[in-house]
């Protein structure tokens, strides 16, 4: 059974005994992320898996509400992926970072977890699946859209150039992150192409009064950003690959502009948010500045198929198959 509340900003589904909550404006979405974050901070665990007791104290993103535990874990996994701890001090930090661990790890075994296992070990491998995937289906994405608009992506290979040092054979990041306008092409890719179009599924702690709605404990809480970032009445022309947009525009993806919300807000927003944007950037400066491309065969660009498909990522439906040639600028000898 399905209630539409509103002009289908808030639906609220019965999937047999369970309720699900679906939200698709920015104002619904800040009363989920700030307004009542601590409420609907909780995860569901749908899976036998995730029953298990080490996987529920030791994954972050599973964790089934903000326990002291998971903010320490949390904690540390910012710090291994932050942005001063890679680019800055990275090493220092990582070994600070690593003796809490091995604390952690000595003072909770005994309470927490029945026998000896490196749990941040999991959090570990966990951090990468979190990160990589999205991480890669955005270069995808980025990659698609610069091939299909080739004046973006000869304005972005030009930003790329004037950025660096004439004598400078490789293609530093703190450069890199001052190029407003491939900020602009990320931010764009992540507006129109969104990897996690519900977010990672949350769930409610405690009843909940949401647009005047008593949203009852443990419903199932969806914030939908695939349908505010595509929204009409929060972006002109919502449907164009347009970077221009974001240059000289107050909105940003740190979780406090509830019309853009691609590393989502509050309490549970990704950890991992700085690192996966400057690995973007490294992999498609490299991309755009070192190489030209072509669709096999010679196909035009122009008509590059952009369906997706959505499988809890929103990827391409369609692997995408490029043919990189070396600028002849930087062919050796
Ligand atoms: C383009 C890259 C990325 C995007 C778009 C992205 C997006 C997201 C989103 C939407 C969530 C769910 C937030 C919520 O439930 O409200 C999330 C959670 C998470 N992400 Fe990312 N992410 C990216 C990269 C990364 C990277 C590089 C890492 C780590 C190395 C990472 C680690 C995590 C973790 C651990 C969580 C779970 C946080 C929690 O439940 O408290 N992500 N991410």
């Amino acid at each position: 059974m399905i209630h539409l509340h509103g002009p289908h900003l808030l639906i609220i589904i019965r999937l047999g005994s369970q309720l699900v909550v679906v939200a698709s404006s920015p104002a619904i979405a800040m009363e989920i992320l700030k307004t009542h974050d601590k409420i609907f901070s909780g995860r569901n665990l749908p899976y036998r898996c995730f029953q298990i007791i080490e996987m529920k104290q030791s994954s972050l993103t599973m964790s089934s509400q903000c326990n002291d535990a998971r903010k320490f874990l949390r904690a540390i996994g910012h710090n291994f992926i932050s942005v001063s701890g890679v680019v800055k001090d990275g090493f220092l930090e990582q070994k600070k970072c690593l003796k809490k661990v091995i604390n952690h790890k000595v003072s909770v075994r005994a309470r927490i977890f029945p026998y000896d296992i490196v749990v941040f070990g999991d959090g570990n491998r966990e951090l990468l699946i979190a990160g990589t995937d999205s991480t890669i289906i955005t270069i995808v994405w980025l990659m698609a859209e610069l091939i299909k608009n080739l004046d973006i992506f000869l304005r972005l290979r030009e930003e790329i150039g004037q950025a660096i040092k004439p004598n400078s054979t490789s293609l530093d990041e703190s450069i890199l992150s001052r190029c407003e306008y491939f900020q602009a092409c990320i931010n764009e890719t992540l507006r129109l192409h969104i990897p996690g179009p519900f977010l990672v599924p949350h769930q409610a702690l405690e009843n909940c009064i949401l647009n005047n709605y008593l949203i009852p404990k443990d419903s199932i809480v969806l914030v939908n950003a695939w349908a505010i970032h595509l929204d009409p009445n929060n972006w002109e022309d919502a449907a164009s690959f347009k970077p221009d947009r974001f240059l000289d525009s107050k909105i940003d993806f740190l979780g406090s502009c509830f019309e853009f919300i691609p590393f989502s807000s509050g309490r549970r927003m990704c950890p991992g948010f700085h690192m996966g944007f400057r690995n973007i950037l490294l992999v498609v400066a490299s991309l755009v500045y070192y190489f030209d491309w072509s669709l096999p065969g010679g196909e035009d660009l122009r008509n590059l198929d952009m369906t997706d498909k959505f499988c809890t990522t929103l990827k391409r439906e369609k692997p995408l198959y490029l043919v990189p040639r070396l600028r002849e600028r930087f062919h050796v000898g």
